[in-house]
């Protein structure tokens, strides 16, 4: 058994071999932290001093760093990881984005086609998915999860797990998955990357653990944990949540990789004194590998001889870490990811583009169409496209994609998407406008100008790729720069004006949603963004994309998310201030509520019943609703059950999502659309942790989005 084996090679190993199993460093390619410089990394890895590399890319790459490892002492390869985060060599929307589909098969097929590039070119792991709950968008991580919702998120992550994992670690197209980041980034303080987390125990376990714990029963290989520290405990110090918590109640028998330097980072927040505490910290709390602090290479076996660390901390940790390389094979051949013929096949995989295109367009989100001038014909004479993502190339990849030199060839613009569309008698003109974040405002003139030839305008506005991601924090996020002031102007000219969005979070754009009838937020979509916007903008696409998060009217709204309590003085309605929990400034809703999203057709909701209102002890409540495509294209619809317990002992959200279907309904069809509620939806965290339900009365809701439901109430008795 892969056990044995081992334990067998254990008892080979020395302390400095076992302690070089549990240290990765930087292939120096691409870094988020700060890069030491080895003089000699090859021959570290040759000492056995080296258990991965992140950020070592390519079949060639991967190998020689393998040969190195067979020339150590008990030649055990090298793991080799990498943040692959939205696709590989084809990219997809990112994964805020993708969660828009509600689709968990294409989310699922999203990550098994990454995984199946990305080992192609010699990846062993990858850091994802990141299932941190995210509520709020300055944050610019945010646009790596599946955004607030913990029920939504937990399916999210399960699919992704299962989508890298594929068949089963050993399959040469399956990837290791890494739920990160443990526990609660999300929450950091002001949405600043990197701060810290404060928050109730009842909080943590209600709101922000089920999408780790749902990767853990998809059955995760490795966990990362988190830069923040939670209650003043840093999360890669912290023992609670790796070892009682992942480890001991969870069961998780997989490795816990430490953040970019995490470990060290322990001395900043005043955690640790210095590297040999931090290492000692850690050790213990049940972090297993070192991403780049080198805190345990120094230390760790000067603490096991001083006594200061018991060696069963190190064994553990090496086991795991261990087990995890005999599933991937890679005692039986560690070249076994190292195949140039299929390396070459994923270089440009046309049925995986085909693919992008697919959940491209199945990921965007018309938010706006008040005139119904979208879908647009194939035939309008002229379209002019404005702005500074017409013709951008890795804009469109979004952050998290790995830089490949042939991307400005791969990527499809949305010029040459939309192009590619138009009827051959019509013109699609272009201007810039500005570009993406820049005072200048010299090309408005020409834009303007353009515009005014236009029967259409396309407005492609947003941020650009890199300011939304690691270490991208935004206390102001509108359009960046002076796109704002460019929509004005063109705006100006009376011309119909279609404005997509691309960004990696909810943007605030008050002055565009009161202004312009046509609004579409496209995310960031990946290789092909161009043919997926054109897609829906032609109509060849009906949109049925849904937000994973509320869309604030302004910054000073957020932290704004559809599951907040009551308060005891809830506002009456959206413009009520009367000393009500509300601002005296701004409406109290949101710009665009959570599961929102507009469809060319539209649907309406009939015979909503429940099959009882007064329930006892472990009864199935039956809700069915009758869904009809009332309009004048197919389309899909994504129906969603959300339910309130009015009273606890803790108080409770005015909405929970507990279930949601996604239907395809031909125009003039109607479906029926059913679920099913059993006591286990009811139950919540208590103040003692206690994890019950309770007897009352609850309501249940269905509808389009959080903002438009029907409500029912029943009572149910334990
Ligand atoms: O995987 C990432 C993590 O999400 C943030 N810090 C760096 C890691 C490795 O690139």
């Amino acid at each position: 058994s892969i056990d044995q084996k081992v334990t067998d090679l254990m008892a080979k190993m020395t302390l400095e071999e076992k302690i070089g199993q549990l240290n990765q460093y930087n292939d120096d390619i691409t870094a988020t932290g700060p890069v030491t410089k080895d003089a000699d990394k090859a021959g570290q890895v040759r000492a056995g001093k080296l258990g991965s590399i992140l950020n070592a890319v390519g079949v060639k790459n991967t190998r020689n760093w393998q040969d190195q490892a067979m020339q150590s002492r008990l030649k055990i390869p090298l793991l080799f990881g990498q943040d692959v985060i939205h696709g590989f060599r084809t990219t997809f929307p990112i994964p805020l984005g993708e969660t828009a589909t509600w689709d968990m098969n294409l989310i699922e097929k999203s990550a098994r086609i990454a995984a199946t590039e990305a080992s192609a070119y010699g990846i062993h792991w990858t850091f994802a998915p990141m299932v941190d709950i995210g509520r709020d968008p300055r944050w610019g991580r945010v646009m790596e999860g599946a955004g607030e919702d913990t029920y939504l998120g937990s399916l999210v992550a399960k699919a992704r797990v299962k989508g890298f994992q594929g068949n089963g670690l050993g399959n040469l197209d399956a990837v290791m998955a890494c739920t990160k980041h443990f526990a609660a980034y999300g929450a950091a303080v002001g949405g600043r990357d990197y701060n810290a987390v404060d928050m109730s125990l009842r909080q943590l376990n209600e709101t922000y653990l089920p999408p780790y714990k749902a990767t853990v029963e998809a059955g995760v290989a490795t966990f990362m944990n988190s830069f923040n520290d939670i209650n003043g405990i840093p999360a890669t110090g912290n023992k609670y949540i790796q070892r009682d918590l992942l480890k001991g109640s969870w069961g998780f028998k997989g490795f816990v990789v430490s953040d970019w330097g995490s470990i060290g980072e322990m001395i900043p927040h005043g955690f640790a004194k210095d590297n040999k505490d931090a290492a000692l910290k850690a050790i213990i709390a049940g972090s297993d590998m070192d991403m780049e602090s080198r805190s345990y290479i120094n230390h760790l076996a000067d603490l096991v001889k001083e006594g200061k660390v018991d060696i069963k901390f190190i064994d553990d940790a090496v086991r795991r870490i261990l087990t995890k390389k005999f599933e991937l094979g890679l005692f039986d051949d560690p070249y076994r990811f190292c195949n140039e013929k299929r390396e070459k096949e994923q270089t440009n995989n046309l049925e995986h583009r085909k693919f992008a295109r697919e959940i491209g367009a199945k990921s965007i989100v018309l938010l706006k169409n008040q005139t119904q001038l979208l879908p647009l014909s194939r035939t309008t004479k002229k379209v002019v496209i404005i702005g500074p993502f017409a013709k951008a190339t890795v804009d469109n990849h979004g952050f998290w994609s790995i830089a490949f030199p042939d991307d400005n060839q791969r990527i499809i613009t949305q010029f040459d998407g939309i192009k590619s569309q138009l009827d051959k008698n019509s013109e699609l003109l272009y201007a810039k406008g500005c570009n993406v974040n820049d005072k200048d405002t010299s090309m408005f003139a020409e834009a303007v100008e353009t515009a005014q030839k236009a029967d259409v305008v396309i407005m492609t506005l947003g941020e650009g790729h890199a300011m939304s991601g690691e270490a991208k924090s935004r206390s102001n996020i509108h359009f960046s720069g002076v796109q704002e002031d460019l929509l004005k102007e063109i705006a100006k000219t009376g011309k119909p004006i279609v404005l997509l969005i691309n960004a990696g979070r909810p943007l605030v754009f008050d002055w565009a949603s009161e202004n312009i009838p046509t609004i579409v937020y496209t995310w960031w979509l990946g290789t092909e963004a161009g043919n997926s916007i054109a897609d829906v903008i032609f109509g060849k696409v009906n949109p049925g994309g849904k937000l994973p998060m509320t869309f604030p009217r302004a910054e000073g709204q957020i932290p704004i998310y559809y599951n907040h309590y009551n308060t005891g003085r809830p506002a009456k309605n959206n413009t009520d201030r009367n000393y009500v929990s509300a601002y005296i400034d701004l409406d109290n809703d949101p710009a665009y509520p959570f599961g929102f999203g507009l469809s060319y057709t539209t649907f309406k909701y009939s015979d909503f019943n429940v099959s009882s209102t007064h329930l006892k002890g472990n009864q199935t409540l039956d809700i069915n609703v009758n869904v009809t495509n009332s309009g004048k294209y197919d389309g899909d619809e994504v129906v969603q059950l959300y339910i309130r317990d009015l009273v606890g002992k803790v108080v409770r959200p005015v909405k929970e999502l507990k279930g949601f279907q996604k239907l395809y309904l031909k125009k003039g069809e109607t479906k029926t659309v059913n679920f099913k509620l059993t006591p286990e939806d009811l139950k919540f965290y208590d103040e003692d942790l206690n994890y019950d339900w309770e007897s009352g009365e609850f309501d249940i809701m269905v509808g389009t989005s959080s903002a438009e439901v029907q409500t029912k109430r029943i009572n149910w008795e334990k």
